[in-house]
């Protein structure tokens, strides 16, 4: 079994508040002058309690490496580019519906130094907090076929493998816009049996 001490960019996260909520806090793409390089993609999902009840007003903010899997962060020396026009980090709060949506790249995988040839599958890390919340709520979300998860101590340290999958995205057509970018589906369960998988 492999120990997991969380890398500081695995922990730190833009935690910005509900403040003032700018336009393009949700489109990851649309921050710099110029567009990131890689895979434009849109997330969106809905945030429901235990009952199937949609919870509005989550402030939701994601963080994610760039397309070359380098996060915009001092702490990250892995030896891919960064990318002046990609910060990665957005917010964003669910609608009257529960529905959230982000615009952004997708994240290449990266090095973690945790075992031999340690790569993390691509992920965005989620944090929600609103009035249903007691404490903040941090997890990560992944994209489908991910080559890596047999190998990530970190989403097998999520014993059931029912739970495990609803850490996976799904991809889909009607997020999916024509001739722009590839949709993808993450819904988020608080509580209950269905409930999506946090970290401690
Ligand atoms: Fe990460």
């Amino acid at each position: 079994m492999i120990v997991l001490p969380h890398t500081l960019s695995e922990i730190t996260g833009p935690v910005c508040g509900q403040g003032d909520i700018a336009e393009t806090d949700n489109d990851l793409t649309r921050q710099h002058p110029a567009a990131p390089q890689g895979e434009r993609i849109i997330v969106r999902g809905q945030v429901l309690d235990d009952g199937g009840r949609p919870l509005r007003k989550t402030l939701i903010e994601v963080w994610q490496a760039n397309a070359a899997g380098r996060y915009f962060h001092d702490n990250d020396n892995h030896a891919a580019p960064l990318d002046p026009n990609f910060t990665g980090a957005g917010r964003t709060l669910t609608d009257e519906h529960g529905f959230y949506e982000f615009v952004t790249i997708r994240p290449g995988a990266y090095p973690w130094r945790n075992h031999e040839s340690a790569w993390r599958p691509a992920h965005i890390h989620f944090s929600l907090f609103g009035p249903a919340f007691a404490t903040r709520l941090v997890t990560q979300m992944y994209f489908p076929g991910d080559p890596l998860f047999a190998r990530d101590p970190i989403f097998q340290s999520i014993p059931d493998e029912r739970a495990r999958e609803r850490l996976i995205a799904k991809f889909d057509f009607d997020i999916t816009k024509p001739e722009w970018a590839l949709g993808f589906r993450f819904d988020i369960v608080l509580r209950g049996r269905e409930a999506t998988p946090f970290e401690d």
